[in-house]
C-alpha cells in the first residue's frame, strides 16, 4: 500500500493542502488566500478565524481534488509562516486579539529603548542568534499582554496560551490536546535559548512574559498529537512541524554543511546549513536552528530580505505596470542590457544584512527612454542583488555556500535565476519540485512515521530540474553590484 503524507503550509497571504506520496509526488492540492489587515502605519495582523478556516477549508478540498481519501494519509506534517504571534484562552479557544504578523513593525519604539541597553542586546544575541528586532515574537506578545485589557492578569493567573501558527493550528487540530512547538520555530520567538534547547528565563523576565503561556518544544519529526476525528472523519498523527524556511531547508535536501537555499516568496530567506554549530554572524545575518531530529540539533544562518514577490506585487497593483508575475520574464527580456536603472524595495525599511528601518524605497538612474521593461528589470534585479548581498555577508562570516538551490514562485522565472546565478558568480539549482516548503514538512511527518530510514533517503530523492551557470565575467559581475551598492547608500542617505 502506497504511503501518502499531508501537509499544511499555512503562509503568510495563503494556507495550502498538500497530499504527497512517499517519493515526494504531489498527489493534490488545495489552496486559498485570507486577507490581510494593515489598522495602522506599520502594523500587519491576520485574522485567527480567516488563518483556522482557511486550513480547515483546504484540508477538506484537497481530498475532493484527487482519490486519496483521509483514512489512506499515514502521518501530517505542519509548516508555517514564523514569528507571527497569538494568544488565546485556554478554556475557550478564544484568542485575545488578532495575530500580530511578522511583518508588523508597531514593537519599533519598544525595541530602540531597550537597544540602549547593549549588555541586554549582547545577551539577546549570543542566547537566540538574533537581532533585536520587531519582527520576532518576543516584543508582540509583551504588547497583546500590555495593551488588551485583563490580558496580563489572565496570562499570570495561567489562563492565556501563547504560540506561532504552528502551535495555534496544532491547539486547535487537536481539540486543546497538545499546546507544543517544534525547536525552528521556537528560535523565531527571542526567548529561545538555541545552545541549551530551553526557553531562557533570564529574556522571559526582560520581556516580562509567564513561562505557563509557552508550549512544550519539541524535535521536528515528533508525537505533536492526533488531528480530531471530526474534521476528516479519521485521526491522523502530527509527526512533523518547521517553520517554513527551515521546512524548505528540508525540502530542498540541505543536509549537509555548507548546503545552502534561498526561497523566494513574499520576501526572500537564504539558509545555509552550518552544521552542529551555531556560527554566531559577523555581519548582522541570523543564527538559527535549521531543524532537530532525534535530539540533535542542526544550526543554519539566515538571511532575511522583507521584499520579493512582494516587489512584483507592488509592480502590478501600485504602479499597474504589469497584470501578473508571469508576464515579468517577457518584459525583462525586451529590456535594454546594463540601462544603470536600480530599483531598491525598501517599502518597509531594509532587512539582513542592512537592518533599516527608516530606509525607504526608490528608483534611481532613469533616463528619457526607460521604459517599463527596464524598470520590472530593475524589479527583478533587486531580488537577486539583496541575494548577494546575503551572499557577501555569508562568506564574510567565513561561510561561503557551496550550493545553492531556490524555490518559491519567483524561482520559476528563467530570467531571474539567469540573471541571480550571474550576479552572485555561482551554480543555482531549482529542483523538480519547487513546493520544498510543504515537502519539507511532509519529510520530517515521513521520517517521524518511519515512511522514511534516515535524511541521506531525502537527499537521494531531490532531484535537480535546471541549472543556472553564472554567464558574466567578474569584471562585469562586480560593475553591475557597485551600482546596486551606491543605490542602496543613497537611499540610506536621505
Ligand atoms: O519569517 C517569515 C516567514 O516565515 C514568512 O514566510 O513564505 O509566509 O512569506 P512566507
Amino acid at each position: 500500500m502506497t504511503d501518502y503524507i499531508l501537509a499544511i503550509d499555512q503562509g503568510t497571504t495563503s494556507s495550502r493542502a498538500i497530499i504527497f506520496g512517499a517519493a515526494g509526488d504531489i498527489i493534490g492540492v488545495a489552496q486559498r488566500e485570507f486577507p490581510q489587515s494593515y489598522p495602522q502605519d506599520g502594523w500587519v495582523e491576520h485574522d485567527p478565524e480567516a488563518i483556522w478556516n482557511s486550513v480547515t477549508d483546504t484540508l477538506r478540498q484537497v481530498f475532493d481534488k484527487c482519490p486519496v481519501t483521509p483514512a489512506e494519509i499515514k502521518t501530517l506534517g505542519i509548516t508555517n509562516q514564523r514569528e507571527t504571534t497569538l494568544v488565546w484562552n485556554k478554556h475557550t479557544g478564544e484568542t485575545v486579539y488578532p495575530a500580530i504578523v511578522w511583518q508588523d513593525r508597531r514593537t519599533s519604539e519598544t525595541c530602540r529603548q531597550l537597544s540602549e541597553d547593549t549588555a541586554l542586546t549582547d545577551y539577546i544575541t549570543e542566547r537566540t542568534g538574533l537581532l533585536l528586532d520587531p519582527y520576532f515574537s518576543a516584543t508582540k506578545i509583551g504588547w497583546i499582554l500590555d495593551n488588551v485589557e485583563g490580558a496580563r492578569e489572565l496570562a499570570e493567573a495561567g489562563e492565556l496560551l501563547f504560540g506561532t501558527v504552528d502551535t495555534f493550528l496544532i491547539w486547535r487540530l487537536t481539540k486543546g490536546a497538545s499546546h507544543v512547538t517544534d525547536a525552528t520555530n521556537a528560535s523565531r520567538t527571542m526567548l529561545f535559548d538555541i545552545h541549551s534547547q530551553q526557553w531562557d528565563e533570564r529574556l522571559l523576565d526582560e520581556f516580562n512574559i509567564p513561562k505557563a503561556m509557552l508550549p512544550e518544544v519539541l524535535d521536528c519529526a515528533a508525537e505533536f498529537g492526533e488531528l480530531d476525528e471530526s474534521l476528516l472523519g479519521t485521526g491522523i498523527p502530527i509527526q512533523g512541524v518547521a517553520g517554513d524556511q527551515q521546512a524548505a531547508l528540508v525540502g530542498q535536501a540541505c543536509f549537509d554543511k555548507g548546503m545552502a537555499k534561498s526561497t523566494y516568496g513574499t520576501g526572500c530567506f537564504m539558509i545555509l546549513n552550518t552544521g552542529d554549530t551555531p556560527l554566531m554572524s559577523e555581519n548582522r545575518l541570523l543564527t538559527t536552528v535549521g531543524y532537530r531530529l532525534d535530539g540533535k540539533t542542526t544550526y543554519a544562518l539566515e538571511g532575511s530580505i522583507f521584499m520579493a514577490g512582494a516587489t512584483i506585487q507592488w509592480l502590478r497593483d501600485g504602479l499597474h505596470l504589469i497584470d501578473n508575475a508571469e508576464e515579468t520574464e517577457a518584459l525583462a527580456q525586451r529590456s535594454r542590457r546594463d540601462n544603470g536603472v536600480f530599483l531598491v524595495p525598501a517599502f518597509t525599511g531594509l532587512g539582513a544584512p542592512y537592518w533599516d528601518p527608516d530606509a525607504r524605497g526608490a528608483i534611481l538612474g532613469l533616463t528619457r527612454d526607460t521604459g517599463i521593461s527596464e524598470i520590472v528589470a530593475a524589479g527583478l534585479q533587486s531580488v537577486c542583488y539583496q541575494t548577494k548581498d546575503l551572499q557577501k555577508a555569508m562568506e564574510c562570516d567565513g561561510a561561503r555556500p557551496v550550493t545553492l538551490r531556490v524555490d518559491g514562485g519567483m524561482a520559476k522565472n528563467d530570467w531571474v535565476m539567469g540573471f541571480l546565478s550571474d550576479i552572485l558568480g555561482a551554480e543555482v539549482e531549482r529542483p523538480v519540485v519547487t513546493e520544498t516548503t510543504a515537502l519539507g514538512a511532509a519529510y520530517l511527518a515521513g521520517l517521524q512515521a518511519g515512511i522514511y530510514d534516515s535524511v541521506n533517503t531525502l537527499s537521494k530523492q531531490w532531484l535537480c530540474e535546471t541549472t543556472f551557470r553564472p554567464r558574466l565575467t567578474k569584471a562585469q559581475r562586480d560593475q553591475a553590484y557597485e551600482g546596486w551598492q551606491a543605490a542602496v547608500a543613497r537611499i540610506r542617505c536621505c
